[in-house]
């Protein structure tokens, strides 16, 4: 029998390159190797303030996109979190089975609060608890995410034992994985913190959606530094690290080996490069997104057939976690 993958992206923004090169690409290849469950989770994305019609067009748009990435329904259960209603009911079992220190030491959400942002809440708290349900609802063997995700799939790890030792064998204990080379794309006009979706400048970011010239336009604008050499030091040249991650992820080639092509060339170089890399990866991509998103009524079936087979599977754990609770 094959092992279970479980992933998902909140829909709190439009994807980006750190999200294909950190989680997406890494979960196309493992299709054919693991039962796979991808998710939407929706419910995740109103942790914060977003409208009603901010969230819903951003789940359809993800939703498009990940058919568009090569996220096949014939082979993969792909779904929305919403219309699986028992993801709200486990979280709760789950809350009931994690320490409020073990929530606080979560960095996601230490990062709101040093922030400084007004209205939080609870449910940002007991975000990575909704997670866990998520994955432990499918008896989930690996979770391929990027860096950032790693410490709520530990967190994870740590309620699903919890739970076990107390109540009896329920959950199987699941493991992160983690890309080689693409855990964690930094922005492009500040390379030292992750590239994220949400709330950043947009030439911070490449949106997988982004047409070729916007592309250029924006890693022309990346920053680099003045030392004028093509190499990968993270510390003191994270530009130019950033840009040869890129390459080097796109073109499934190793970092070092990228260096030794660009040797002695300069940044405008080294910027052709990374636009067509990325170019290369994304134009097929954007075709196909653009199929889904003007075929709306198709994607719905997908969505709600993909909900219909999750829920079978989602059921049996929620009945054998509420049953060695002794909840009648
Ligand atoms: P989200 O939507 O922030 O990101 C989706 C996936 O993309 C990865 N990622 C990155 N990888 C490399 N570089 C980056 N700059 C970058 N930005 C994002 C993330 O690590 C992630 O793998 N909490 C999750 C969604 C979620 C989930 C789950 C994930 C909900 N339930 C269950 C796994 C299992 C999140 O906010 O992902």
């Amino acid at each position: 029998m094959k092992k279970i993958l479980y992933s998902a992206t909140k829909p709190t923004g439009d994807l980006t390159i750190g999200n294909y090169l950190g989680a997406i690409k890494n979960w196309i290849k493992l299709q054919d190797e693991y039962d796979c469950y991808f998710c939407i989770a929706n419910l995740h994305a109103h942790t914060v303030d977003l409208s009603a019609d901010f969230v819903k067009t951003k789940t359809m748009k993800q939703f498009a996109m990940f058919l568009a990435c090569g996220l096949d329904p014939e082979k993969s259960i792909i779904y929305v979190q919403s219309q699986v209603k028992e993801h709200s009911e486990l979280c709760w079992l789950l809350n009931c089975n994690t320490m409020m220190g073990e929530a606080n030491r979560m960095t996601q959400y230490k990062d709101h609060v040093a922030k400084g942002e007004k209205g939080l809440t609870t449910a940002l708290f007991t975000y990575p608890v909704l997670m866990a349900a998520d994955i432990l609802l499918f008896n989930t063997n690996i979770v391929p995410v990027g860096e950032d995700q790693v410490q709520h799939v530990e967190l994870t790890r740590d309620i699903a034992n919890r739970f076990n030792n107390r109540f009896g064998a329920t959950f199987v204990v699941p493991k992160a994985v983690v890309p080689k080379v693409g855990a964690r794309i930094k922005g492009l006009l500040n390379p030292q913190a992750k590239m994220g979706k949400s709330g950043d400048d947009v030439n911070n970011m490449i949106l997988l959606e982004d047409s070729d010239e916007v592309i250029v336009k924006k890693v022309k604008r990346a920053v680099t530094d003045s030392l004028n050499q093509i190499k990968f030091d993270e510390e003191n040249q994270p530009g130019v690290s950033n840009l040869l991650t890129i390459i080097s992820a796109c073109e499934g080639k190793e970092i070092e080996d990228v260096v030794k092509e660009l040797e002695g060339l300069g940044y405008g170089a080294l910027k052709n490069r990374t636009a067509e890399a990325i170019i290369s990866v994304l134009k097929p991509i954007r075709e196909k997104y653009e199929y889904y998103l003007s075929h709306e009524d198709e994607l719905m079936e997908i969505m709600k057939k993909g909900a219909k087979k999750a829920e079978v599977v989602a059921k049996e754990t929620l009945e054998r976690a509420k049953q060695n609770m002794g909840l009648l």
